[in-house]
């Protein structure tokens, strides 16, 4: 018989979690206006928020955080991450920020102006922010079949090379101002990028004179895929993988609160010096000095060991073996998924789950608040009330999507809570007919709303 896969790791620290009744939940969530940012932590059961910030540190990981060294300047957790960056990735000039979008904040402060055009396959909400914020566009050339739940591609995070030549062909040379691939792409579903892909990224790139731009976020988990599903990878390990993915970007940005498994962190890293150089001003001013930028020694330290053990093969199959497990039950109950089943997170789609609730009545966001009420659940709506409103018209904008995100945080759940929230899903799914109604919209602020939204139910 084959072993299945297994965690390499023992359980040294646990943290208590509470059960409450439904009663309990019912309440919580009405105080709560329908909105599930809006809840206490203590009163969610099992959090699938996010993935982000959310990981387990390991032992190794907290001992380096009593190692830290805190001198504003040169610090030694400043060279062990620099080293541990240009090993793993093969970036020689690194600069650290507190987060994600810090990293996107600070890079494209130098690389995206005004009219600028920034193609690649989905932008995630943060980096689209960003590059909307300076008056640019994000143009989305994720291949069109990732909207189709039902199609089995090994890869549906690509991008569509021909629609990407397009747009760079459409583009005069002075407005392209980088290319962004999202690694793995979180908006299409977590769902990975190939090496073939990249490769023919990086061919357009030469071939126009475009800086390629790596959205790193879930680089591991990407290069697992690429290990597991792409001929010619199943006999190179995580780090050759990586260090080929990382040969065809010029720079990449890092929330390290996902793949390097650290509750707080980014950085952003590079070949060129000279972009080092500029980046480097704007990180002085946005983050902090270019040896801690937003980051304490502690945390660099903690980080450096969370690249180790984030592209680790043995940790990276025990965590995509548990996202995997807990998709695949809720989809032989029947339940509309999108598959394959991604890197960090289950898609469910609430617009086939609850099909005669209308998109104006914010199906997934009802269907969120429905596994919250059953078992304590919290997952997240990438739907109707995410998509906001056309800034111009007013009006809402309607994904082609319903989606609920229940995202999993590394090492932090075993099987058994995975199987209780498979139960939960599908205690759902048994009473789906008897949810007749979306939400209306009590207040909802001018953007971003479905952070701070309050809901009703309708008349
Ligand atoms: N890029 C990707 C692909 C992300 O998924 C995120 C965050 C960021 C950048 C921004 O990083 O949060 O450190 O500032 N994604 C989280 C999520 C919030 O829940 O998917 P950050």
């Amino acid at each position: 018989m084959n072993l299945p896969y297994c965690e390499p790791y023992r359980i040294k620290t646990v943290e208590s979690i509470r059960q409450s009744t439904r009663q309990e939940r019912e309440e919580w969530i009405r105080n709560a206006s329908y909105n599930l940012f809006n809840l206490r932590s203590e009163q969610v059961f099992i959090d699938l928020l996010t993935d982000s910030g959310t990981g387990a540190m390991s032992d190794r990981q907290w001992g380096a955080i009593m190692t830290g060294d805190e001198s504003y300047a040169g610090a030694s957790s400043y060279y062990t991450l620099k080293e541990t960056i240009r090993d793993i990735t093969g970036f020689e000039h690194f600069l650290p920020t507190h987060q994600g979008r810090a990293a996107e904040n600070v890079l494209f402060s130098v690389l995206v102006k005004e009219g600028d055009v920034i193609p690649g396959n989905a932008h995630f909400d943060t980096t689209k922010g960003h590059i909307e914020f300076r008056k640019a566009k994000a143009v989305d050339c994720t291949v069109s079949y990732a909207r189709d739940i039902e199609v089995i591609d090994p890869f549906k995070g690509n991008v569509d090379l021909e629609r990407l030549e397009q747009v760079i062909r459409e583009t005069p040379r002075e407005k392209l101002g980088c290319i962004v691939m999202t690694v793995t792409n979180n908006t299409a579903g977590g769902q990975p990028v190939s090496m073939a892909n990249l490769r023919g990224v990086r061919e357009l790139a030469d071939r126009y004179g475009v800086l390629v731009v790596m959205d790193s976020a879930r680089f591991a988990e990407n290069a697992y895929f690429i290990k597991r599903r792409e001929e010619g990878y199943a006999g190179k390990s995580i780090r050759e993988i990586v260090r080929e993915m990382f040969s065809y970007a010029d720079a990449m940005t890092m929330s390290s609160k996902k793949d390097a498994i650290v509750n707080m962190g980014g950085f952003i890293a590079m070949k060129d010096p000279e972009l080092f150089r500029k980046a480097s001003t704007f990180n002085i001013i946005f983050e902090g000095y270019i040896t801690y930028g937003g980051m304490s020694g502690r945390d660099m330290n903690a980080l450096a060991q969370g690249l180790r053990e984030g592209t680790e093969l043995d940790y990276l199959e025990a965590r995509i073996g548990q996202v995997k497990r807990l998709g695949e039950k809720i989809h032989e109950a029947g339940i509309p998924v999108q598959l394959p089943i991604g890197g960090h997170a289950v898609f469910i789609d609430a617009g086939r789950f609850f099909p005669h609730i209308p998109a104006s009545e914010f199906p997934a966001q009802r269907l969120a608040v429905e596994i919250y009420i059953e078992g304590g659940i919290r997952g997240t709506e990438i739907g109707t009330l995410l998509a906001d409103r056309d800034p111009v018209t007013g009006e809402n904008r309607y994904p082609e999507l319903e989606l609920v995100r229940l995202a999993i945080p590394r090492r932090v759940y075993t099987d058994n809570h995975m199987d209780y929230v498979a139960a939960a899903v599908q205690n759902v799914w048994e009473r789906r007919d008897q949810v007749r109604r979306g939400f209306a919209i009590k207040w909802e602020a001018p953007i971003m709303r479905h952070f701070t939204v309050e809901l009703e139910l309708p008349g």
